[in-house]
């Protein structure tokens, strides 16, 4: 088994791996001339067009993120104008920009680049203002292209070995990413950004599912080769991520099994030509399941794996999030066409540590995921505050389940942050930068290779929800990449033996004179 051979991970991880050297040394050059298209166009079916007036949730936008929808005795659909709200407001479009060799069609959720490539599929039964099929969903003219008619639940049930969200999902949403649209600029570290945008997408996902009253949970336990041939994905070119289950059935009304011919539908090619990435191919096949037996065993090794923060050894603060009564009550749809990433913070402004507690407090209150048990995280937590009232300047590690913060050094730290987040000035001039890293060894031990898959789509979606609920508060962010080692060690002794995994830098967008 593949996904055993955990080197494989390790191989992938250090190899891509950013330092002062490698960025430096790095002969890679953006070719405009060859920049893939940003949207998958299949021009041969007729689009259905998705409804674009359908009601707002008026569910608040830090409730929605926090919340958690319990499975209702009775059963919960979603209807087409459900899934429009779910689409839209995970990868629509919401802002375009014009640039000098073209224009930009920024969407409801951030990605590496503003590249795009993650894709979104839906399978579902019959649904009321939708027949039963698989279809494509297309951002740039919101509409669905149908790619197979009839109910395939069935066969994607099985591919997920009847992990019983999907089982009794009345529609489930397949992520997939397509390499080359990211490895254009990116090279081969695009299989890390298909985690962190992926990540950053279904943070707006499930909380646009929450405030639709809908149950979603993220599933990563599927036979790759099953799934991608169900949406007759060429797989040099784009792979399967996850699915995600949406609604619930109290009965199963999955219909009998049904094959999944090839359809070999043509789609407008990306550029005129792509380079292909081996690493990024040998990562996917290595982190691949290819059986049912394997996705019983990445359920398994899921539960087993505990993840407990060791105790604190230092000073420690405990966080003052606002009360509930006290959240802006802006509706999650507002916040998502707010969002955008902040440009230029301003060196000069604070945020309060109640801003920075709820942040941190909605974002980590346990993702509905089939690797994690209820609670559990992969990543861990580790700041540097520049900037937040009430709170000393310097690095912090955050202890989720006590909800503390214990000191680790105290200093101004902005010098450093700007090296750790590859010289930019973005972590320089925010007010609190929020490093994700992970015991990547335990992870992989516990999961296999697709452990690493794992932690990155997980802090991706945490750090999404930290997107959101910072927007939420009228405050800005931005994600960032970073030099790997340095921040290690720049954490350490506290974050020996750990890895770097994401970074997001909160704080305020500076004013600009008009
Ligand atoms: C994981 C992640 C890493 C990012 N890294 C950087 C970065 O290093 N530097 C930067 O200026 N922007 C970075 N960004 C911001 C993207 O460029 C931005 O999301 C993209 O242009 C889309 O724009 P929007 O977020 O305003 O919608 C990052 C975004 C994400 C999600």
């Amino acid at each position: 088994m593949k996904n055993r051979d955990i080197q494989s991970a390790w191989k992938y991880h250090d190899g891509t791996k950013h330092s002062y050297w490698s960025v430096r040394n790095n002969p890679h050059f953006l070719d405009w001339a060859n920049r893939p298209l940003s949207f998958k166009i299949y021009p041969t079916s007729e689009p259905i067009a998705l409804p674009r007036d359908v009601p707002q949730t008026g569910v608040a936008a830090l409730a929605a993120i926090s919340a958690r929808v319990p499975l209702a005795a009775g059963d919960s659909v979603p209807d087409l104008r459900d899934l429009a709200r779910i689409l839209y407001f995970s990868a629509g479009v919401t802002k375009q920009r014009k640039y000098p060799g073209g224009e930009i069609y920024f969407r409801a959720a951030a990605c590496t680049g503003a590249l795009y490539e993650i894709e979104l599929y839906v399978v579902t039964g019959e649904l009321n203002g939708l027949g039963a099929g698989v279809y494509h969903f297309n951002p740039a003219d919101v509409s669905l292209h149908p790619l197979r008619k009839g109910d395939f639940r069935g066969y994607l049930a099985r591919a997920a070995a009847m992990e019983p969200a999907v089982v009794r999902a009345p529609a489930t949403i397949v992520c997939t990413g397509t390499y080359w649209r990211n490895a254009w600029k990116y090279g081969a570290r695009t299989y890390r950004h298909f985690g962190w945008d992926n990540g950053t997408l279904l943070a707006n996902m499930l909380a646009v599912t929450a405030a639709s009253g809908l149950p979603a949970e993220i599933v990563l336990g599927f036979v790759d080769a099953e799934v991608n041939r169900l949406l007759d994905l060429d797989t040099r070119r784009e792979v399967s991520l996850c699915v995600v289950p949406i609604g619930h059935t109290a009965e199963s009304s999955l219909p009998a099994l049904r094959e999944a011919p090839a359809l070999g539908l043509e789609t407008i090619p990306l550029s005129e030509r792509e380079i292909e990435f081996p690493a990024m191919l040998e990562m996917h096949d290595a982190s691949s399941l290819a059986s049912e037996d394997e996705v019983a065993q990445w359920h398994q090794g899921g539960r087993q794996t505990v993840f407990t923060s060791s105790a604190p050894a230092g000073e420690e603060v405990s966080l003052q999030p606002f009360l509930e009564e006290e959240h802006p009550k802006d509706t999650i749809e507002q916040v998502i066409l707010r969002r955008g990433s902040t440009r230029t913070f301003d060196p000069t402004a604070a945020i309060t540590f109640a801003q920075l507690s709820t942040v941190l407090d909605c974002a980590t209150r346990g993702l509905p995921a089939d690797f994690l048990e209820p609670g559990a995280q992969l990543n861990d937590v580790y700041l540097i505050v520049h900037s937040v009232q009430g709170l000393a300047p310097g690095a912090y590690f955050f202890h989720r389940e006590r909800k503390t913060l214990e000191f680790l050094k105290h200093g101004k730290f902005r010098a450093e942050a700007r090296l750790l987040g590859l010289e930019q000035q973005l972590p320089a001039d925010a007010c609190v930068d929020v490093f994700f890293l992970a015991d990547l060894n335990r992870i992989l031990e516990g999961y296999g290779n697709r452990g690493y898959r794992a932690v990155q789509l997980e802090a991706g979606a945490i750090g999404g929800k930290m997107y959101l609920a910072a927007y939420a508060l009228h405050l800005g962010a931005s994600g960032l990449t970073f030099f790997d080692d340095e921040v290690i060690q720049f954490f350490s002794p506290h974050a020996k033996d750990k890895s770097a995994i994401f970074l997001l830098a909160i704080g305020k967008a500076l004013k600009r004179k008009p």
